[in-house]
C-alpha cells in the first residue's frame, strides 16, 4: 500500500472518501476543494446520518472526480475521540479492498476532529493495520493493499508526519505478523533471527546470547524455563545508538514465550493454542525496535527478548525446585507456569546492571488474572516510579492503547516471600495475581525507573475484545504505538 499527498481532488479517483459528523450535511474538509466535486458529495449526504463507522456508498457513473463517493460516519462531535479517524479510517480501507479497488482518496477533516498530526497518524495507522491480514498459511490469499492518497488544503510538513506514520504503523504490523505464527514456525531462534534480519537492515547491534552462555552467565530463570524444550531458549538483544555517546539508553524488555503449555504444572486443554501469544511481548519490542531505527530516533534504545519455549518433559524444570536468577536471588518454583516473571527478572536484572539505563519498561502476556481485573481492552500497569507512569501515561491517551495502574505495596512485596529461598514464584492463591507477578519482577531491579505492562488481555483479540476495523483477529501490536509516541516525545 502505497500512501500519497495531494492538494486538491481533482486527479480522478476509483473512490473519494470523506468524513461526516452526525446528523451533519457537510463532509469535513471538503469546502475548500474543488467546486464540482464538492457539488457531486454534498448532494449525497442527506442520504445518511452520519453514525459512528456508518459507511453510505454512491456510484457516481458520469462523475467527474470521482468514480464513486464513500461517506463515512463519525458520530456525534462531543464523542469524537483520538481512535474515531483511526477506526473509521480502516473502515474505508476495508470496503476499498472489498471493492477491489487499486487505489482510493480519503479527504483529510479539519484539525478541530484531531490535531493535524494526530490525524495523519490515524489516517495513516487506520488503513495500513486494517489492511493487514494474516494470510501467511493460506493457499488462496485474498489481501489486496489498494493504495491511498491522503486530499489535504495544504502540506505544511504533512509529508513528514506522514512517513513517520507509516513506520509506526509498519512496525504494529510487524509485530502482529511475528505474533501470530503458529509455535511450530516460530521458535526462539525464528525470533533471533528476526531480531538479526532487522539489526541488519537498519544498523543496529544484535546479540544473540545461547542457552549454554545463558547457562554460564547465570541465567537461572531462562535457563530453568527453557530447559524442558528442545528448542533452545535464547536472549535476544538489540541496541539502537543514535543519542549521545554517554547519554543512558532507555531498555525495552519482552516476554516471549514461544509456546507455554504451563510445563509440568500442565495447563488445560480449551484454548491451549491462544498460548502461541506467549510471544507478544517480546514480538511487541521487535516492533518498537524496527521503527525506532527506521525513525533514526536521535537517542539510546535497547531491546531485550528472553525467548523460551515452555514444555513438559523429563528435562523440564519442577515445582519444588530452588533456581538463582542473574542478579543473585534465588526463587522457590511452586508453579512452573508462572514462568514469565523468571525469564523477564533475568533480562530486567541483566538490562540494569549492563546499561544504567534512564528507564525500564517491560511488555508481557504476564498473568490471566490481568483480564479478570482489566478485561481485554485495557492493559495493567505497575510501576515504581510515577514520574514514568505519568509519560506513559500521556502516550496512551495520544495513541488510545489503553493501561490503567495498579497500586505494588509493600504487602504485595510480602506475598511473595518463599519459606525457603527468597522469595517464590506465586503469590497467595489467586489474590492479586497481576500484582504479586509484578512484585517478583520488581525485585529482580534496583532503583530504575521502571514500568511494567501486562498485556495478557490486549495482546490478541479474545471473545470480549471490543471490534477495531485495525484490529483484525489475532494479534493486536498492542504497546508498539504506544512506546513509539513515548519515544518521539522524549
Ligand atoms: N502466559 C500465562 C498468562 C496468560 C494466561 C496470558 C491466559 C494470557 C491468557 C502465564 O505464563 C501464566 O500461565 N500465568 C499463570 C500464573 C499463575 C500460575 C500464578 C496464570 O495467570 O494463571
Ligand atoms: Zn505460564
Ligand atoms: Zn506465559
Amino acid at each position: 500500500m502505497k500512501i500519497k499527498i495531494e492538494n486538491s481532488s481533482t486527479k480522478k479517483t476509483s473512490l473519494l472518501c470523506g468524513f461526516v459528523l452526525e446528523n451533519s450535511d457537510k463532509v469535513l474538509g471538503l469546502g475548500k476543494l474543488d467546486g464540482k466535486t464538492s457539488l457531486e458529495i454534498n448532494q449525497s449526504v442527506k442520504d445518511m446520518d452520519g453514525k459512528l463507522e456508518q459507511l453510505s456508498l454512491i456510484p457516481v457513473p458520469k462523475g467527474k472526480y470521482a468514480k464513486r463517493i464513500l461517506l463515512a460516519g463519525l458520530g456525534k462531535k462531543e464523542n469524537l475521540t483520538k481512535d474515531t479517524i483511526r477506526l473509521v479510517s480502516g473502515k474505508i480501507a476495508q470496503k476499498a479492498r472489498e471493492l477491489k479497488l487499486k487505489e482510493f482518496s480519503i479527504v483529510a477533516p479539519p484539525s478541530f476532529v484531531a490535531e493535524q498530526n494526530s490525524l495523519i497518524s490515524q489516517i495513516v495507522e487506520g488503513t495500513k493495520m486494517s489492511l493487514y491480514k494474516f494470510e501467511k498459511f493460506k493457499t488462496e490469499k485474498t489481501n489486496n493493499s489498494p493504495d491511498l492518497t491522503i486530499v489535504v488544503p495544504k502540506s505544511n510538513n504533512i509529508l513528514q508526519a506522514t512517513k513517520r506514520a507509516e513506520i509506526v504503523a509498519n512496525g504494529a504490523i510487524f509485530t502482529k505478523s511475528i505474533a501470530n505464527l503458529p509455535p511450530n514456525q516460530c521458535t526462539p531462534s525464528t525470533l533471533a533471527n528476526f531480531a538479526k534480519d532487522i539489526s541488519r537492515k537498519n544498523k543496529m547491534r544484535c546479540k544473540i546470547v545461547s542457552k549454554l552462555e545463558l547457562k554460564k552467565k547465570g541465567f537461572g530463570g531462562i535457563t530453568a524455563v527453557g530447559q524442558g524444550s528442545k528448542n533452545e531458549p535464547k536472549l535476544i538483544i538489540l541496541e539502537h545508538n543514535r543519542g549521545q555517546r554517554n547519554e543512558k539508553p532507555i531498555v525495552l524488555v519482552g516476554k516471549a514465550v514461544t509456546f507455554d503449555t504451563g510445563g509440568i504444572s500442565l495447563k488445560p486443554g480449551e484454548k491451549m493454542d491462544e498460548m502461541k501469544f506467549d510471544k507478544c511481548g517480546g514480538c511487541t519490542i521487535l516492533g518498537i525496535m524496527k521503527a525506532v531505527s527506521e525513525l533514526k530516533l536521535p537517542i539510546n534504545v535497547v531491546g531485550i527478548i528472553p525467548s523460551v519455549e515452555n514444555m513438559p518433559g523429563g528435562e523440564s524444570y519442577r515445582p519444588g525446585d530452588i533456581i538463582k536468577l542473574y542478579n543473585g536471588k534465588t526463587a522457590e518454583i511452586l508453579n512452573t507456569d508462572a514462568e514469565g516473571r523468571l525469564i523477564l527478572a533475568d533480562a530486567l536484572a541483566y538490562g540494569e546492571k549492563h546499561y544504567s539505563p534512564k528507564a525500564m519498561i517491560d511488555f508481557a502476556t504476564l498473568t490471566g488474572a490481568c483480564i479478570v481485573a482489566l478485561g481485554t481492552n485495557v492493559a495493567g500497569m505497575v510501576s515504581n516510579s510515577e514520574k514514568l507512569i505519568k509519560k506513559i501515561n500521556q502516550s496512551s491517551e495520544n495513541t488510545m492503547e489503553e493501561i490503567w495502574e495498579l497500586p505494588l505495596t509493600q504487602d504485595y512485596m510480602d506475598m511473595i516471600k518463599s519459606d525457603v529461598a527468597d522469595m517464590k514464584n506465586i503469590g497467595i492463591g489467586r489474590a492479586a495475581g497481576t500484582i504479586t507477578a509484578a512484585a517478583f519482577l520488581r525485585n529482580a531491579i534496583e532503583n530504575t525507573p521502571w514500568v511494567h505492562i501486562d498485556i495478557a488481555g490486549v495482546a490478541w483479540t479474545q471473545i470480549a475484545t471490543k471490534e477495531k476495523s485495525y484490529n483484525p483477529k489475532g494479534a493486536t501490536g498492542f504497546g508498539v504505538r504506544l512506546i513509539l509516541d513515548y519515544l518521539q516525545n522524549l
